[in-house]
């Protein structure tokens, strides 16, 4: 094993921060490592958006509540309310990455590569990390994404793609385990 391989292996989903806030220095070099993603055609059809602002984050978490307690299908609300109701968990900060959605399909799988180097970066650097799609309920009414992708500072036309919460963890739990049985060797 060397150190990458090592932090591949360490990374894990956190469901419970503290509230301290990593340093602007840590953030920086976690989007850095963002913005160093492959993407198809080198397009680069994504913003990397790193919200410290907690009265946003906590707007946006009770919108996506709302919204998962309205759905008719209950399975994901009552998930989040088994771990304790916050669709955030605590995390005192995240990165939001906004794509084209002209270019959907593609665009998206760039956007999973670039969060895939963040939780890698903060992983690296202490932090714990996971990616949240559900941070895009609070957009899924419609009744506040707009006002949401302004606050955000999307550019004109991009909509949420995915984010990664991050922070501090309060307490850890060890990655899932993987499935050797998924790899196959022809020849
Ligand atoms: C694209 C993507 C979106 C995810 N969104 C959420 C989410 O909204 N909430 C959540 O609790 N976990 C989310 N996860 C975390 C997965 O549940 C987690 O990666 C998986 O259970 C494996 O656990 P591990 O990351 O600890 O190995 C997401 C993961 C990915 C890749």
């Amino acid at each position: 094993m060397n150190e990458t391989l090592n932090v591949i292996a360490e990374r894990y989903s956190c469901r419970d921060f503290k509230s301290e806030m990593p340093s602007d220095e840590i953030l920086q070099a976690i989007a850095e490592a963002a913005i160093q993603a492959p993407s198809g055609m080198n397009r680069q059809a994504w913003r990397v958006i790193v919200v410290k602002d907690q009265t946003l984050m906590r707007e946006m978490e009770a919108e996506g509540m709302s919204y998962l307690a309205g759905m008719e299908d209950k399975s994901s609300y009552n998930r989040i309310m088994e771990r304790g109701g916050r669709l955030f968990y605590g995390a005192p900060c995240m990165i939001v990455v906004p794509i084209d959605p002209t270019q959907y399909g593609p665009a998206l799988i760039d956007c999973g590569i670039l969060c895939q180097n963040i939780t890698l970066a903060a992983t690296s650097l202490g932090i714990a990390n996971i990616m949240c799609g559900f941070t895009g309920l609070a957009f899924a009414s419609g009744l506040r994404a707009e006002e949401f992708s302004k606050r955000l500072g999307f550019p004109d036309g991009y909509a949420f793609g995915c984010s990664v919460l991050l922070g501090y963890a309060n307490t850890t739990k060890p990655p899932h385990e993987p499935d050797k049985n998924k790899i196959s060797f022809i020849g």
